[in-house]
């Protein structure tokens, strides 16, 4: 399954199933962290669980409909990055990403995404990419407005968060035409 190498010490690679306790390990420590953006991690959850986590991202993968890849810092699991909801007709897909709350201000999932956006435009022939971020998340948009999205609009009361409605931003990046 394919590896990355970001940087020296930066790597991006496919979730497999052989992760599922370094991820199961890696959720417990950060579940109030990302607990907004993965609600089922507030379930009681083992590493059964996270390995269907892994395997929906490979079944993604099969049916080319995008992927879930991991991103490690020097040996260390530090976060995600995804593209899913891929549209072949219209072209176009949406990016997904967490990093642990201590790997924040890195710059690891701006480097990673640089290369999914490289990726999906080079390679995959997509025409648009989307990012939809809760209004209220601060750090995702300065992600997406840093990797040269522009933001589309607000989706009001477009997400039901933990029992309360949220207003989502949607970004998006076209293609460059040469
Ligand atoms: C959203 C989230 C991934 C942002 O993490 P992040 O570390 O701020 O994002 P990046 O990896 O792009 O890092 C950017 C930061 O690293 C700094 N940085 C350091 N080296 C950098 C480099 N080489 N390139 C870019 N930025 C770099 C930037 O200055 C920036 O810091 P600042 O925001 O304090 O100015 C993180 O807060 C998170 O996982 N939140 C919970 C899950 C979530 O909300 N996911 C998004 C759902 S839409």
């Amino acid at each position: 399954m394919f590896t990355f190498k970001i940087e020296p010490d930066i790597v991006m690679r496919l979730f497999e199933r052989r992760h599922a306790a370094e991820l199961c390990a890696f959720f417990t420590e950060n579940r109030e962290h990302l607990g907004l953006e993965l609600p089922w991690l507030a379930e009681p959850f083992d590493e059964g669980d996270v390995g269907e986590y892994i395997q929906a991202g490979l079944d993604r993968l099969a049916a080319n409909q995008g992927f879930r890849a991991g991103i490690w810092q020097r040996g260390a699991l530090a976060g995600c990055v995804s593209l899913h909801g891929v549209d072949w007709n219209d072209r176009k897909a949406s990016l997904g990403y967490w990093v642990g709350q201590h790997y924040q201000g890195r710059g690891l999932v701006t480097q990673c995404l640089q290369a999914v956006i490289a990726h999906a435009f080079d390679d995959l022939g997509l025409e648009r990419l989307e990012i939809l971020c809760a209004a209220d998340n601060e750090r995702s948009r300065k992600v997406a407005l840093r990797l040269g999205f522009q933001e589309e609009g607000v989706l009001r009361r477009s997400w039901l968060r933990q029992g309360q409605w949220v207003d989502q931003v949607l970004h998006s990046r076209l293609r460059e035409r040469g």
